[in-house]
Formats: C-alpha cells, sequence, structure tokens
C-alpha cells in the first residue's frame, strides 16, 4: 500500500498584504481592493489544495493567526526528512511570531506520531525552512539557499541534524530571496533554475553537480511567474500558472503540470511551493518514488 504526500497548508484567513519584506510585496495594490484581494485568496488557496489532492497528496490544513499574513507560507516554516524536524528563525521581526506557532504545529504532528525529534535552528541563526532548504531526491543531498534570508552558518547546523550533505547556493537577487522561487529539484533528477537568481559561483556548482541534459533553465517570465515555486509528488507537478513553454518542456520529461491562479498570493512573493510544507519526506520514500519514475 502506497502512502500518499502529506502536505500542510495554512488557512488564508488571516492572509493580506500589508508590510513589505520583499520587492514583491504590494500593500498599496492590496489596499486598493482588501475585500475583492481577500476572496480571490481564499478561492485560490482552495484552488491550490484541490490540485494537490488531484495530484495525489493528502492536505492537512491549519488555522493562520492574526497579524501573521506570511504564514500562509508554511515553506518556511521548518526543514523536514526522516521524521525529525527543524524549525525556522525568520530574518525579519513580522515573520518571527510565526516561530512558536510552527513549534506547536510540529510538536502537535510529533504527539500523533508524524515526527520523532523536533527541534529549532539556534537564536540568531537565520533560517527560513524547505523555502531555502530543497531535498534533492536523486542525488540524496539539501540544497540550501543563503545570502538573502538565511545565514550561510545555518548549513552546518542542517547537516549536523539530518546527517546527510548540504550544498550551499549563494542568491544574488533580493527578488529571488528564497530558493525555491528560483530552484526546483524534480523527480526524475532534472533541476529548474533561473540563473540570474544566482552568484557565478552558485551557477557553477549547479553546473558541476547536475548533468546538462537534466537542467532546464526557467525563463523572466517563469520566474516572475513564481512557476519555478512548484510541488513536485512523483509525476506531477502543481504550480503557479505556467507559460506554455515551460509546460511542454515539462511535459516532454513525462510530468503532468497542473496550473493554478495564485495571483493575490504572488503580490506576497509567494507561489505553490511556497505555500505547502511536505511533512513525510524521507530518504528511502523519495528514492521509491524517483524509481519508479526511472
Ligand atoms: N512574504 C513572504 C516573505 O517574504 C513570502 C514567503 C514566500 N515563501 C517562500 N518559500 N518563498 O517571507
Amino acid at each position: 500500500m502506497s502512502r500518499k504526500p502529506t502536505l500542510l497548508m495554512i488557512d488564508a484567513g488571516h492572509f493580506e498584504v500589508s508590510y513589505v519584506i520583499n520587492p514583491w510585496m504590494t500593500p498599496e495594490a492590496w489596499s486598493k481592493d482588501r475585500m475583492g484581494h481577500f476572496r480571490a485568496a481564499q478561492a485560490a488557496s482552495a484552488a491550490l489544495e484541490q490540485a494537490l489532492t488531484g495530484a495525489g497528496a493528502e492536505v492537512i490544513r491549519l488555522p493562520g493567526a492574526p497579524g501573521l499574513p506570511d504564514m500562509v507560507f508554511p515553506a518556511n516554516a521548518a526543514v523536514v526528512l526522516d521524521g525529525r524536524a527543524l524549525v525556522a528563525r525568520f530574518r525579519y521581526p513580522e515573520r518571527q511570531g510565526e516561530e512558536p506557532l510552527f513549534v506547536d504545529a510540529l510538536e502537535l504532528f510529533k504527539a500523533r506520531g508524524l515526527f520523532e525529534v523536533v527541534e529549532q535552528y539556534p537564536v540568531g541563526c537565520f533560517q527560513e525552512g524547505a523555502g531555502d532548504c530543497i531535498w534533492d531526491a536523486t542525488r540524496q543531498h539539501f540544497w540550501a539557499g543563503y545570502g538573502q534570508r538565511s545565514i550561510r552558518e545555518a548549513i552546518a547546523v542542517t547537516e549536523d541534524f539530518f546527517g546527510v550533505p548540504v550544498v550551499p547556493l549563494e542568491l544574488a537577487s533580493p527578488r529571488f530571496y528564497h530558493l525555491d522561487t528560483c530552484f526546483l529539484a524534480l523527480s526524475g533528477g532534472e533541476v529548474v533554475y533561473y540563473p540570474p537568481a544566482f552568484t557565478k559561483e552558485a551557477q557553477a556548482v549547479i553546473h558541476a553537480t547536475v548533468p546538462k541534459e537534466k537542467l532546464i533553465e526557467a525563463s523572466d517570465e517563469d520566474a516572475a511567474g513564481f512557476c519555478v515555486n512548484a510541488v513536485n509528488m512523483g509525476k506531477q507537478i502543481v504550480m503557479a500558472q505556467p507559460r506554455d513553454g515551460l509546460r511542454a518542456v515539462l511535459g516532454e520529461r513525462g510530468y503532468t503540470v497542473t496550473g493554478v491562479d495564485l495571483s493575490p498570493f504572488i503580490m506576497a512573493g509567494g507561489g505553490a511551493y511556497c505555500m505547502t510544507l511536505r511533512l513525510d519526506r524521507t530518504r528511502a520514500a523519495d528514492a521509491q518514488v524517483q524509481r519508479a519514475a526511472q
């Protein structure tokens, strides 16, 4: 019996764009039509959940909290692997209030048997969860973004806690402030990435690690549309509405792409991957998905 991938989502009932901590955030645009954007956000969140369940996932929803609008992006809450969770330390005070709430949520999952160990990065060791730490099932290592939100020092902590290699990638642009905005590792070993988001050194590391035929370059439009910020399960990919080009390239590789209109969340600088946290990610299970995909 195969278990469904389990994804955490947070209700959008407290979502709004009320401050600016990345260049995509536009509180002025939001406040021009608060009710309209709010309603669109509820619909987009429901549509994403439906697309994810349609692609084979089980979605667990938790409520958000007043005054913490970016809780709808639980990818930033923690790094998860093999029943171990390491809770984030947010760089900006606007999001730091999320930390104790996510600690509680993950402790609750631990009590239910989903996790064995829940800890948190040390105080001052900024690391923004799975958004800056992406598991590569093919290569059996994490890719870690740093230089915008997360700090390089967090990488050794991640390596220690999970006992797996972590490959650092320095991010060069405030527009692509989390690794998940510009980097996607797929089950068949392909990596979709947006080169201008990375320093020259980080680009060289990607080229040295991923064979040329497995590297897919995202266009400016793909990146600006948050299409690189996608959820991949087996041969299914769920993302913000893709351009035809990207859909076709992924289709040729055997992937089925489901596009969802996530525009209210893009106003806060987030897409499909940001809006989820994979809770049951394990080395072994992902290796199985990987073998099945070959
Ligand atoms: N407004 C949020 C922030 O700036 C968006 C987070 C998007 N999440 C992500 N994993 N990229 O923190």
